[in-house]
């Protein structure tokens, strides 16, 4: 038995047999250290509590979903029941199918105007888990990874399960959610090992400009770490705004640079788990070496729909963008309405971080309390925006009808008028 071992065994047992009574020794159940580090997604008992209201037969009005109501696209669809039809069922190479890569390195040149090779593709089962896997592959423990706040909690949640910390850069609604460069600065150390970018960002709808990205991109130059730009949502932008792909900027940032994307918001293709990273060579390899001892290849003909969602008719996702857009409009102008709510005009993705901290006091003390006093209340399910470092707002998806905004938010409004 190796020292420290007995440490384990907790329990003895009596045991008859044969030879008469023998005691054993029994280990207490436990888990990882990394399995305590986890904790429960605050949204998940809004989400359970909004269902169980609607199987009541409630009106529940949802701004809770982080996904687009629109169904597939057919032709996606299609593509995907032909590759089943004919037998397109088996494993694949773990970075991706030959095809879906070289539509993946076309997209990027054209669309992004992002310059990378098959080999520097990896395909995964959903942008949550490339991201996952990046943090796998660069962080040790102790090291710190840069997070612009407020952000998308499952970040914060992977930096640590890989064992590094996340440092927050924090932003504010009066500065339009967009970081400054000083405070970016500031937060750098010795420690630095990446910054996670997230734009257009989930939960503010940010888009960050042109002059912000060359400025960060300065920073991870000058001091040398990684850049992980999470562009899921950059499709979905508005008014006309530049999204701008920060590996597209100069040479030298793309060295440094780990695109991630995916099916999910751009095609409304949430449950096809199809993701994918564009990075250095080494990463690449990496991430698929750490990919073949977990997921393997993503779904066979999940790929083969993907390849033709990359090549779909634009016109089919501007129909999906400019009804957000329309909804993005209407949300806004409903939310400003309401008195001392301010609200900064997303530029992007299908979300709006209001500020009620004005009706925050009492009963009614933080936006936990907040987002459940809505749901009771006014039957409106919205996610506490401390889920993602921003207290005292909550998160509303306009992944809704133009009908839900309108009763939502003047439920809403009621709601607050209730509360003063
Ligand atoms: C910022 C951000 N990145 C990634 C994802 C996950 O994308 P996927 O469905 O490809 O895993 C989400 C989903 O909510 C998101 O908000």
């Amino acid at each position: 038995m190796e020292p420290g071992a007995l440490g384990r065994w907790h329990l003895a047992r009596a045991h008859y047999s044969s030879r008469g009574y023998t005691l054993d020794l029994v280990a207490t159940l436990t888990l990882s250290s990394r399995a305590s580090l986890l904790k429960p997604s605050p949204t998940l008992s809004i989400t359970a509590k909004a269902n169980a209201l609607k199987a009541e037969g409630a009106d529940v009005v949802s701004f809770a979903a982080g996904e687009p109501d629109f169904d597939t696209p057919d032709a996606i669809k299609d593509a995907a029941v032909r590759a089943l039809a004919a037998g397109f069922t088996k494993y694949t190479p773990t970075s991706g199918i030959k095809d879906l890569k070289e539509a993946i390195v076309a997209k990027l040149a054209r669309e992004n105007g992002v310059s990378v090779t098959p080999e520097q593709v990896v395909v995964s089962a959903g942008a949550k888990l490339s991201v996952y896997e990046i943090m796998q592959i660069l962080l040790d423990p102790g090291d710190e990874v840069l997070l612009i706040a407020p952000y998308w909690m499952t970040y914060a949640e992977q930096i640590r399960l890989a064992g590094g910390e996340p440092v927050v850069v924090q932003t504010t609604g009066q500065t339009g959610f967009i970081p400054s460069i000083d405070d970016i600065r500031e937060a750098i150390s010795s420690r630095t090992k990446a910054i996670i970018v997230n734009s257009p960002c989930n939960p503010t709808g940010a888009v960050f400009p042109r002059d912000t990205l060359e400025g960060l991109a300065a920073l991870a130059n000058r001091h040398g770490f990684w850049i992980v730009s999470d562009e899921i949502y950059e499709r979905l932008v508005y008014g006309g705004i530049e999204q701008v792909s920060i590996a597209s900027l100069d040479r030298e940032t793309a060295e440094r640079t780990i695109t991630v994307n995916g099916c999910s918001k751009t095609f409304a293709m949430t449950g096809w788990r199809i993701g994918y990273l564009a990075a250095p060579t080494q990463v690449a390899k990496a991430v698929t070496n750490l990919q073949d001892q977990m997921t393997s290849n993503a779904t066979s003909f999940a790929q083969k729909g993907a390849v033709q969602a990359l090549k779909l008719d634009p016109a089919e996702v501007e129909k999906m963008r400019s009804e957000f857009e329309a909804r993005r409009d209407l949300v806004a102008g409903l939310l400003s309405e309401i008195p001392r709510v301010p609200i900064t005009v997303p530029g992007g993705a299908f979300y709006i971080l209001p500020d009620f901290s004005a009706y925050l006091g009492g009963q009614v003390a933080t936006d936990l309390d907040l987002a459940g006093y809505l749901l009771d209340e006014a039957q409106v399910a919205t996610v506490p925006g401390s889920v993602f470092e921003a207290p005292g707002h909550l998160r509303l998806s306009y992944a809704a009808s133009r009908t839900d905004i309108q009763k939502g938010v003047a439920r809403i409004r009621e709601a607050l008028s209730k509360l003063q």
